[in-house]
């Protein structure tokens, strides 16, 4: 994981969705190769292998199930995310999140498959005991900003800063990153200014009425840092 890096999750967003995921990634992409900016995207399961057979930029997973590849039916096994051409994985988020023995499990196998591991947390302590699972990268999203558009860096910045402070003190291997409310590219200086090594974001891009744009003016702070 090329650090600092902005993560564009597209979650269950239908804006998004099908030849919509391909358009953001490539929009993704050719700002990376502008801006010379690390940016990944984490496009839906549905779309992981389409987007991952058709962009050079990191191509994330949202999440997996901790089942074993095998007879699971409906299930997304870590490896079948290896398969498919991710080349990370995000766990562990508010929106999908994992029993502690579960998690623990899946950041393993994920590393044993040499994949980049983000692990959500929703606060700082949380934080903590996730870098303890040794990820590439946590990320600090409070649960009650996502999708708000007021940003963590703005109206929790303490949760950033306490973060960046205990995991660094105990795991300064663990990248810490952030998310949630992130809507503009001052947004994500002040992340990094408090500290992070990227940000996590979703609503922004994917309802923009121009993704390209939107990941521009987020990526900048990043490439200049
Ligand atoms: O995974 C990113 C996320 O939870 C933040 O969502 O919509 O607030 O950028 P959003």
């Amino acid at each position: 994981m090329r650090l600092p890096i902005l993560v564009v999750n597209f979650k269950a967003y239908s804006e998004a969705a099908g030849r919509r995921a391909l358009e953001i990634a490539r929009a993704a992409e050719r700002a990376a190769r502008e801006l010379g900016a690390s940016i990944a995207v984490a496009p839906n399961h549905v779309e992981l292998a389409l987007v991952a057979q058709s962009v050079e930029i990191p191509v994330y997973a949202q999440g997996a199930d901790a089942e074993a590849p095998g007879a699971r039916t409906a299930h997304v096994a870590i490896d079948n995310i290896k398969a498919a051409g991710a080349s990370g994985v995000i766990l562990n988020h508010s929106e999908a999140p994992l029993a502690l023995n579960t998690l623990s499990r899946l950041v393993s196998r994920a590393r044993e498959l040499g994949l980049d591991v983000i692990v959500c947390a929703p606060d700082a302590r949380t934080g903590l005991a996730a870098a303890a699972l040794g990820p590439h990268a946590v990320a600090v999203e409070p649960p009650e900003l996502i999708g708000t558009g007021r940003a963590v860096s703005r109206y929790k910045p303490e949760v950033i800063t306490e973060s960046v402070r205990l995991v660094s003190a105990h795991f300064p291997d663990v990248a810490v990153i952030t998310g949630a409310g992130v809507e503009s590219g001052d947004d994500v200086s002040a992340a990094l200014e408090l500290g992070t090594r990227g940000v996590l974001v979703a609503s922004a891009v994917v309802k923009a009425g121009d993704p390209y744009a939107k990941i521009v003016e987020l990526a900048r702070p990043l490439a200049r840092a």
